[in-house]
């Protein structure tokens, strides 16, 4: 694994690869979306192998979660040790020290200067459930706001709140009631047909003037749930004034603004966490993803004011688990020391190569991004912007084939995601990589 560029010996999947993957046809979930056959085997960095020993350049990162790389020595180390000295203990039962310093850790780099408190789950999907309960319990309302495109889970609440595919919903209603879906601040297909020039950020707007009016009695919302760039909705990034006008309505109707930095938190836009790149500070945040290097770890962190919950009101047997702990906090050392550093760095070189994509490449609608955070439209015509989601999957699928591992977000964008450990020889190497392809396609 010492080279840090990919290198394909056999066709794909391998003979090794294949046989796994036939295995895995008999008896996995037939539910689960695989883009290509990629069989791992072993991380390091941002690079994988497989078990024909064809090695990929990742930036897929497990659905953005390796921040710290596959295998950082530092997280392997952590965990090891953890795992020598407490494996399981359940926070929700008994105290011990690293739980506690995560959470001071977090309650520290949330923004606001205000106290927090942190619930710990396993994954994204139960802070999102944890919100909901939390948002319920202490305001007495029922119902909430989210945003068409949105991804926040697939459990029953934090599904509701999804608005993503509609394969998501196919078959399993009914769902929780009371969550209203309004158009997502996506500048480059305004639901409003306005451009920024003429935008009075209707999408905020829609929520007095039709909400409120019609189906949602403010004093009823409790919540408003927003992705700050939102991820698997196809890596869109609203305007400062988006998160301005949302704050706002939060504060003057009581309702909480929650942020769920799932995908977008933990050094990936190169900051922390992508709110303060808007300077907006959340009532509650939700982590998970890139937060503990790929150990199964969320957290939703609240204004200490907010979460006075009772006794027993949530827990969770697994939250919090010490090696997971154990993994976040070495992850959060790297992030500081250097890895969100590296994301601003080398996210905005890859960003200055790939933004005139569009003048480059007929089917490049838009390029769009913060840090390591980077999305690329496909469209049929640059003037009705039509999607090309198959296109979107070709390029996928190519690039794979050349060793570099990508994944889709929203119907026809490519999202790159890697591992916060990318140099910019590999970010040129993913550059040029989707370049060639993007070229073979466009020939007739
Ligand atoms: C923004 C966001 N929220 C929530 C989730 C759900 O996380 P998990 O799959 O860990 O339940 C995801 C997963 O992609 C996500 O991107």
């Amino acid at each position: 694994m010492e080279s840090k560029l990919p290198h394909i010996l056999t066709s794909l999947p391998g003979p090794k690869a294949k046989a796994i993957i036939d295995r895995d046809q008999q008896v996995i979930s037939p539910s689960y979306t695989r883009s290509y056959p990629l069989v791992a085997e072993r991380g390091q960095g941002a690079m994988v192998e497989d078990p024909d020993g064809n090695r990929f350049l990742d930036f897929a990162a497990g659905i953005a979660v390796v921040a710290t790389g596959h295998c950082h020595p530092q997280v392997v180390k952590a965990i090891q040790e953890q795992a020598a000295r407490l494996i399981h203990m359940s926070g929700t039962d008994f105290y011990y020290e690293n739980m506690v310093q995560l959470a001071e850790t977090l309650a520290r780099l949330v923004p606001g200067g205000q106290p927090r408190r942190v619930y710990f789950g396993n994954s994204g999907t139960e802070a999102i459930e944890a919100a909901i309960k939390l948002a319920r319990h202490q305001t007495g309302r029922g119902q909430f706001i989210a945003f068409r495109g949105a991804f926040h889970g697939r459990t029953m609440g934090s599904w509701a709140l999804t608005a993503s595919k509609s394969i998501q919903k196919k078959g399993f209603f009914p769902m929780m009631p009371g969550v209203h879906h309004i158009p997502y601040a996506n500048c480059y297909r305004c639901a409003y047909g306005k451009t920024p020039d003429s935008c009075a950020v209707e999408c905020v707007d829609v929520i007095e003037t039709e909400l409120f009016r019609t189906t949602l009695p403010s004093d009823d919302c409790a919540a408003i749930f927003v992705e700050p760039i939102q991820g698997e909705g196809g890596y869109i990034v609203p305007p400062k004034k988006f998160f301005d006008e949302l704050r706002r309505v939060a504060d003057d109707y009581g309702i909480l603004l929650i942020l769920d930095e799932i995908q977008s938190g933990m050094g990936r836009t190169g900051k922390m966490f992508a709110c303060e790149h808007f300077d907006v500070v959340p009532d509650v945040i939700a982590l998970a993803k890139g937060i503990a290097s790929g150990m199964p770890l969320s957290a939703l962190v609240a204004r200490a004011d907010l979460m006075t919950w009772p006794l027993g009101a949530h827990a969770s047997t697994f939250g919090g688990n010490p090696v997971a702990i154990a993994a976040s906090l070495a992850t959060i050392g790297l992030l500081e020391r250097e890895l969100i550093e590296n994301a601003a760095r080398v996210g905005g070189h890859l960003m200055a190569r790939l933004r005139d994509l569009p003048q480059r490449f007929p089917n490049v609608g838009d390029v769009r991004g913060l840090g390591l955070m980077i999305g690329i439209e496909l469209v049929h015509d640059q003037k009705t912007k039509e999607r090309a989601p198959l296109l979107r999957d070709q390029i996928v699928q190519m690039c794979f084939e050349r060793g570099l591992l990508l994944l889709g977000a929203g119907p026809n964008t490519i999202r790159l995601c890697p591992p916060l450990v990318i140099t910019k020889d590999q970010a040129d190497f993913a550059a040029e990589t989707i370049e060639s392809c993007l070229g073979a396609i466009g020939r007739p």
